[in-house]
């Protein structure tokens, strides 16, 4: 299995940036983490970040064929981004939404996430643990779709 990580704007600050909403974890750290519990799991994964949403339109149209899942940390795209919202759409490949923080316990214009309605789910408030969870709910996702086909 192959799951494509990708990472919005700003999300390159982690461990300087706002450390009391976002822990002090890098995403360096966050990615090294994650790929341990992907080497656990036996998925291969490719972790990406960009503060471009062009960049981000473009790897998940480029995911269709290549990735069994995207798990997306948006970060301020989640709130603004109907260009990714679309991708997502048109890609067809199962995404799963993740916030370090809890966006439903900070200001109101958080609290809407364009993307989150053509996700598979979102996980939302449990810091570099968001992405772990992702990533166990991608393997349990793509498990429960085959038990489904056979
Ligand atoms: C974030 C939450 C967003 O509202 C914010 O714009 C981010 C990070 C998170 O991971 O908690 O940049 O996606």
């Amino acid at each position: 299995m192959k799951v494509l990580v990708l990472n919005g704007p700003n999300l390159n600050l982690l461990g300087r940036r706002e450390p009391e909403v976002y822990g002090t974890a890098t995403l360096a750290q966050i990615e090294s983490d994650l790929r341990n519990r992907a080497a656990e799991l036996g998925v291969e994964i490719d972790f990406k970040q960009s503060n471009s949403e062009a960049d981000i339109v473009g790897w998940i149209q480029e995911s269709v064929g290549r990735y069994d899942a995207i798990i997306l940390n948006a970060a301020a795209f989640t709130h603004t981004s109907i260009a990714i919202r679309d991708a997502i759409v048109a890609a067809n490949v199962p995404c799963v939404e993740v916030h370090l923080s809890n966006i439903y316990a900070r200001e109101p214009f958080r609290h809407h996430s364009l993307i989150a309605p053509v996700c598979v789910g979102q996980i939302s408030g449990f810091g570099p643990m968001s992405y772990i969870l992702a990533l166990e709910a991608v393997v349990n996702v793509k498990g429960e779709r085959a038990k489904v086909k056979h």
